[in-house]
C-alpha cells in the first residue's frame, strides 16, 4: 500500500504480530547480506530491533550466512558511556547481534559517545561512512515523538552526524535500560537526516499501540521537521514495516 500525498510515499506493509515485523526485517537484511557479503548496514539499537537481531541471528545459522565481509554503522550512542556501559548502545550491539554472529567488530562501528573531542568524532564518523561507499540498507526504529536516531523534533533534515540534547520524552522512554539510580545521559552522538537519507535503501519497523501516532504522523500528516521521520518521505526506497496497533491511527 502506498499512502500521503506530497513526497514519494514510502511503501507500508502491516503485518499481524511483533514477531512477523521482527521476521520480516530480519529477512530483509539477511537477504541484502547474501546477495553482497559486502554489504554496507546502518543499524540500530532500542526494543524494536531486539527481536529483529534475534531473528536475524537465527536466520544467519540456518542459511550459513557470514557477516565476516559485512561493514556496520550504527545510528547513534549516549555521550558519555563508554562500550563497557551497560546501556550503551556499544555494548547493546555485541549482546544483541555481534557476539551471535561472524562480524569482525573492527569493521562495526558505533559512534564513540566518550570521545576527547566529539566534534571530531562525528566528522570521522560520516568520513568513515562515506569511505565504505554509502549505507546500503538502513534500519530505523522511531521514536513516539517521531524521531529517527536521536534526531528529536526540530531537526534539520540535512543534519549530519553531530551531538544532540536528547528530549525529556526519549530520557523517560529509556530510562529502563539503565540500572536503579543511574540517569540517561542529556546528549548523544547521533546520524543527522541528511546522513540518513543518504542511505540507498531504508527500513523502518514499528510496534505497539505507543508507536500509532508517530506512525500516523510520519505517513499522513505534513512533511515537517516537528516529525523527523516524516523526511522519509522525501527518500525514493523507503519501507515502513508495522504491526497492526502501530498501524492504529493511520487513515
Ligand atoms: P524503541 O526505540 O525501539 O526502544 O521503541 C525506538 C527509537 O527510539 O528510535
Amino acid at each position: 500500500m502506498r499512502l500521503g500525498g506530497m513526497g514519494m510515499a514510502p511503501e507500508l506493509m502491516v503485518l499481524d504480530s511483533e514477531a512477523e515485523v521482527a521476521m520480516a526485517v530480519a529477512r530483509r537484511l539477511a537477504a541484502t547480506v547474501a546477495q553482497m557479503p559486502t554489504a554496507v548496514l546502518g543499524l540500530a539499537t532500542g526494543g524494536t530491533p531486539m527481536p529483529i537481531y534475534k531473528a536475524l541471528i537465527a536466520l544467519a545459522a540456518e542459511k550459513r550466512l557470514s557477516f565476516r565481509m559485512v561493514r556496520s554503522f550504527n545510528l547513534d550512542e549516549y555521550v558519555g558511556l563508554s562500550a563497557s556501559h551497560p546501556a550503551s548502545f556499544a555494548h547493546f550491539m555485541r549482546e544483541n547481534l555481534f557476539d551471535h554472529i561472524d562480524i569482525d567488530l573492527a569493521r562495526a562501528r558505533v559512534p564513540n559517545g566518550v570521545a576527547a573531542d566529539l566534534g571530531a568524532e562525528a566528522a570521522s564518523y560520516e568520513r568513515a561512512i562515506a569511505e565504505a561507499g554509502g549505507i546500503g540498507l538502513q534500519i530505523l526504529g522511531i521514536g513516539a515523538n517521531g524521531h529517527i536516531g536521536f534526531n528529536e523534533p526540530g531537526s534539520a533534515f540535512n543534519s549530519r552526524t553531530r551531538v544532540v540534547d536528547l528530549a525529556e520524552a526519549t530520557r523517560q522512554a529509556n530510562s529502563s535500560y539503565f540500572p536503579a539510580g543511574e540517569s540517561v545521559p542529556g546528549q548523544a552522538l547521533t546520524m543527522g537526516i541528511g546522513t540518513i537519507l543518504n542511505a540507498r535503501e531504508i527500513v523502518l519497523a514499528a510496534t505497539g499501540a505507543h508507536k500509532a501516532p508517530a506512525i500516523a504522523a510520519t505517513l499522513a500528516g505534513p512533511i515537517t521537521i516537528d516529525c523527523p521521520a516524516s523526511a522519509l518521505r522525501l527518500h525514493a526506497r523507503v519501507t515502513i514495516i508495522c504491526d497492526r496497533a502501530a498501524a492504529a491511527q493511520l487513515p
